[in-house]
């Protein structure tokens, strides 16, 4: 059975990047013959400071969001990082098998410390790709569904793991990051250069819980570009031809059949009826999420079903990679 595992960070709001590239893909690939893990990657999330309140509802709310995309919490396991100690412990033995210049190479880690100093970054922005690692080698995961801007990260997980194997034989799977071909990478909608991200300008970026009018204003103040003809061409066109992979992703539509249905149509009929489009959809979710969020009791069993089946395979692995290091392993 294939084991795919992923995970979210309680930071900020959700956007429609969050939605289209990850959670609401590991809702569609839960299937018989696929056994999954998602978790809500609340040590990552301390690497910027957070309000400690605001962290902790965060962290709940995302259990009940990834719920609301169709997640089947009696299929999957949702589970809480912290609760599993297990990933601090891996991501420490997991340092001492990856070099400084390896993590420096980083695009992540060099984009933020692009904005300021590298010298006044803490530490943990810096060793995050480690955790991640970790995150995913604990279960011998086949496949790791993310958006583009995880893959590199993905990439170092596997070197990682091939080192550590080649140095005390086979301990870890190397796994596989996927992405989806239409929502790896669901861009600004102010400045289509870059990935639509919650730390951007407010208006640059759909947040889940948007109410509909804005959804509507926001979509109807996307940038485009003066041809006016819509088609998909991500190097000429790529305000446009992210705007089409949204509606495609909202509207099942092929992107040829909307380009087609849009023939004769200008710019601004086409930001109106996708904005009306995507305001429904999240409409119909955010009522559903409310529900859900609403009962408590519902998702601390969701939590403690996850938990326990997670931390069961992670504290095997971890009692495995210590036996094979030589350290003593306290949980026996
Ligand atoms: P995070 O919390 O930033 O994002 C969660 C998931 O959403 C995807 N995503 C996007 N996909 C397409 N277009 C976008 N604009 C966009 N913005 C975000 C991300 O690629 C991700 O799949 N480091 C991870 C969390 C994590 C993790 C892991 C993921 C921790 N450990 C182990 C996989 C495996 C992160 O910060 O994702």
């Amino acid at each position: 059975m294939k084991r795919i595992v992923s995970g979210i960070k309680p930071t900020g709001e959700l956007t429609l990047g969050n939605y289209l590239g990850a959670m609401k893909r590991w809702a569609e690939m839960e299937n018989e013959n696929i056994e999954s893990f998602y978790f809500i990657a609340n040590l990552h999330a301390i690497t910027v400071r957070q309000d400690p309140f605001q962290l902790r509802k965060r962290t709940f709310d995302i259990v009940a969001w990834l719920i609301t995309c169709g997640v089947n919490p009696e299929k999957s396991l949702i589970f809480i990082q912290s609760m599993i100690p297990a990933h601090t412990e891996i991501c420490w033995v997991l340092t001492n098998y990856v070099t400084i210049g390896e993590l420096g190479k980083m695009t992540q880690f060099k984009d933020k410390v692009s904005k300021s100093s590298r010298e006044g970054q803490v530490a943990g922005l810096f060793e995050y790709p480690v955790l991640m690692a970790g995150d995913v080698l604990l279960y011998d995961a086949d496949e790791v569904p993310v958006g583009d801007d995880q893959m590199q990260h993905l990439e170092l997980t596997r070197n990682i793991a091939a080192r550590f194997n080649n140095l005390y034989g086979q301990t870890f799977k190397e796994p596989k990051g996927t992405v989806s071909k239409i929502t790896a990478r669901i861009m600004s909608l102010k400045n289509p250069e870059s990935k639509m991200s919650k730390s951007e300008t407010e208006d640059s970026y759909i947040a889940l819980e948007d109410k509909p009018e804005d959804i509507i204003k926001k979509f109807k103040r996307a940038v485009t570009d003066s041809e006016n003809q819509i088609r998909f061409d991500s190097e000429s066109k790529p305000a446009i031809s992210n705007l089409l992979n949204i509606y495609s992703a909202f509207s099942e539509k092929s992107i040829d059949e909307i380009v087609s249905d849009y023939k004769n149509e200008g710019y601004g009929k086409f930001k109106t009826d996708l904005g009306e489009l995507v305001a429904s959809k999240l409409d119909i979710l955010q009522k559903r999420f409310k529900e859900i969020r609403e009962d408590e009791e519902f998702l601390l069993k969701t939590i403690k079903r996850g938990n326990s089946g997670a931390s069961e395979i992670a504290d095997k692995k971890v009692s495995e990679v210590y036996e094979k290091i030589g350290l003593v392993y306290h949980r026996f």
